[in-house]
């Protein structure tokens, strides 16, 4: 979800604009330190190369001297035009055939979709809405055969339900929504397990598979980890304080090493209404995360979503939820250990030493990137073993120096400010509260953390920061260089000695965005970035196992960038490093999500993600897009179906790798 695509008025719904909620006053570093030598000389490189020369080991830069010592591109293409239509558009010679669209069946009884009489019944076994993270297992090993992961991240009701949109003028009103289409809508979240396999060169989806699954906003968890059973926890539905329905606003996600999902939530609080009572403890709780949000009408039918009923259901959301896709009976867990906050994605390593290491962004303006390290070591020989690492561990978050260095800084119980006299009793109140806790470690302030992906093939980590336009000239630092940052960036972190779990490394910035024709934009794509090459807002990325980096968009528009969301191919390595193409790009108004590569690059999965959802700003629409006059009809182009999210399987047409 991108919080600043503007949308037309929606009854009560004020999700377009919303303030940034970090009130804590750590000095950005830009007040901090004064300079001493020009930012644009150290974006340039100069000034981190000799920040990484004084603390990286040698074997270390001995690897990184071999990358930098590539020629050219490491993608070999035919790059996309850039621009905006009513359809999606891949490379030439490469083939984007849909695997999934909202209201497909997954379970082997689901009835088809019939949009005109969706019920929350048939949703409940169909495709969800809006999909996100897209993650793949094989089975046995297979580029051909697996199970597909799917997170539904919210609902678009003006694009879902007819009848619900008047126009009056300039005004676009949303009406209320009926019981039924909250629980539609309650139904269309969560995620998607589905057994694909691939026939005669295309992707199928194995109807009758035991391994079909959905996940929705009703699905039992429990609730594990540091803040299992706290007291903060427990509702009049829950007085153990360690169940709860559903899991909300499943933005990016990650897969483990022992093949289970992960689903982050990431909005939770958007799902909230109603007021906490006068003086509640939990006033400053909420007050940090812009709770509750009231984005949406789920309260008028649900009394949990009522914060003023049940002022502590939202402490049961913030988390990231694991999922073991083999066993559909299986109880999702809410991993309280690796923090609350709004979860962008939970993307993995293992460590030198077996421990496992997990990045997560907090996706606000001003707030955190965070890692948790397992406690426990990876055991590739016993999966069991493995089903609970991520109950203990550490959960660190980031502090950017000037100079190229960076600490993660230990968010626990009893270090440093996190004591009783700051509030934290225990380890449970720490993660309940991780964005005030990390405000009084004097974490850096960033950019909007989205994903952030891990390259085991050079040991770095790649941190997608997707805009902030709020940030001023007082408050920009080396880590987030730019004021009123609307096209977003790329950190790169080196790890000390290679190793995930260090708890020291070094970072430089890989990528300014936006578009470089402008010298006030101050984007550093290479030159041999073309016109179609550069974008705006990365969100999601991948690095596939050729340790190539992907990058996925959010929030390109014809009105800001003239282009669509789609998936870039970045440079990392040599003369290359910041040489930027256009693979795929999607319909109007959509975002880009994903890609999953399968293992041997054959085919990549993307998720497109809200098609339709904007076309005011298109020449060729001009006008609010709803279900009734919608921008675009992706991809059925069939006038009795709505526009669909759909997830897209990409192959090459001679059946090769991906852009090699
Ligand atoms: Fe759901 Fe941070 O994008
Ligand atoms: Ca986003
Ligand atoms: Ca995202
Ligand atoms: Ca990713």
């Amino acid at each position: 979800m991108n919080d600043q695509t503007p949308t037309f008025k929606t009854q009560g719904l004020e999700h377009a604009e919303f303030d940034p909620t970090n009130p804590s006053d750590n000095p950005t570093m830009g007040e901090l330190i004064s300079r001493r030598f020009s930012r644009r000389g150290f974006l340039k490189g100069s000034l981190a190369t000799t920040a990484i020369a004084a603390t990286v080991s040698p074997l270390a830069l001995m690897t990184a001297e071999k990358a930098h010592a590539q020629e050219g591109s490491a993608f070999n293409f035919a790059e996309v035009t850039a621009g905006v239509d009513a359809d999606h558009h891949v490379a030439e010679g490469y083939n984007a055939d849909i695997l999934f669209r909202w209201g497909d069946p997954v379970l082997a009884d689901a009835p088809a979709f019939d949009p005109e009489n969706q019920t929350a019944a048939a949703q409940a076994g169909q495709f969800g809405y809006n999909n996100d993270f897209v993650g793949y297992v094989p089975l046995e090993g297979s580029s051909e055969h697996g199970l597909l992961l799917v997170n539904h991240e919210y609902t678009n009701p003006h694009l879902m339900f007819p009848g619900l949109i008047t126009v009056e003028g300039e005004e676009v009103v949303q009406g209320p929504l009926s019981e039924e289409q909250v629980n539609i809508e309650l139904m269309a979240h969560g995620g998607t397990v589905a057994e694909i396999r691939k026939v005669d060169g295309k992707w199928e989806h194995v109807r009758d598979s035991q391994y079909n699954r959905r996940i929705t906003g009703e699905t039992e968890m429990e609730i594990t980890g540091p803040a299992a059973g706290h007291d903060r926890l427990k509702t009049s539905e829950d007085d153990t304080g360690t169940r709860v329905r559903g899991t909300l606003n499943n933005c990016a996600g990650g897969t483990t090493p022992w093949g289970t999902y992960l689903m982050a939530e990431e909005n939770f609080h958007g799902y909230f209404s109603g007021e906490l009572p006068e003086g509640h403890p939990e006033a400053a709780n909420y007050e940090r995360l812009g709770a509750p949000g009231g984005w949406y009408e789920w309260a008028n039918f649900h009394d949990r979503f009522d914060v003023s009923k049940e002022p502590n259901e939202m402490n049961r959301f913030g988390y990231v939820v694991e999922v073991d896709p083999f066993d559909p009976n299986s109880v999702p867990k809410k991993r309280t250990a690796l923090g609350r906050f709004k979860h962008e994605g939970a993307e993995s390593i293992v460590a030198p030493d077996g421990r496992v290491v997990f990045y997560s962004g907090d996706d606000e303006r001003f707030d955190y990137v965070y890692k948790f390290v397992t406690a426990g070591t990876y055991n590739p020989d016993d999966r069991a073993a493995n089903m609970d690492l991520l109950d203990e561990g550490t959960l660190y978050v980031a502090r950017f120096a000037e100079d190229g260095s960076m600490e993660w800084l230990p968010v626990v119980y009893g270090e440093g400010p996190l004591t009783e006299e700051n509030g934290f009793a225990s380890q449970a109140d720490v993660i309940i509260e991780t964005r005030r806790a990390a405000d009084l470690l004097g974490a850096t302030k960033m950019d909007r953390p989205e994903d952030i992906q891990p390259n085991g093939t050079n040991g770095r980590v790649y941190v997608m920061l997707t805009n902030n336009t709020r940030r001023t000239e007082d408050q920009i630092d080396a880590a987030n260089p730019r004021a009123e940052n609307a096209f977003g960036h790329i950190i790169e972190i080196i790890e000390a000695d290679g190793d995930f779990a260090a708890t020291t490394g070094t970072w430089e910035v890989l990528l300014q965005c936006g578009d470089p024709s402008i010298a006030e934009v101050g984007a550093t794509f290479s030159t041999e970035t073309s016109e179609n090459g550069w974008f705006g807002m990365p969100d999601n990325a991948a690095v596939d196992s050729d340790g190539r980096l992907w990058v996925s968009t959010d929030g390109n528009s014809p009105s800001d960038t003239g282009r669509t969301d789609g998936l870039w191919a970045v440079d990392t390595e040599g003369e290359a490093r910041g040489t930027s193409k256009l693979f795929y790009r999607v319909p109007v108004g959509a975002e880009m999500c994903g890609p999953q590569p399968t293992p041997d690059l054959t085919t990549f999965f993307v998720a497109v993600q809200h098609p339709a959802d904007g076309g005011e700003d298109w020449e060729g629409h001009g006008r609010p897009s709803y279900y009734e006059d919608l921008s675009t009809r992706w991809p059925d182009f069939d006038p009795a179906m709505p526009v669909r999210p759909s997830v897209v399987a990409i192959t090459k047409a001679d059946g090769g790798k991906i852009g090699v």
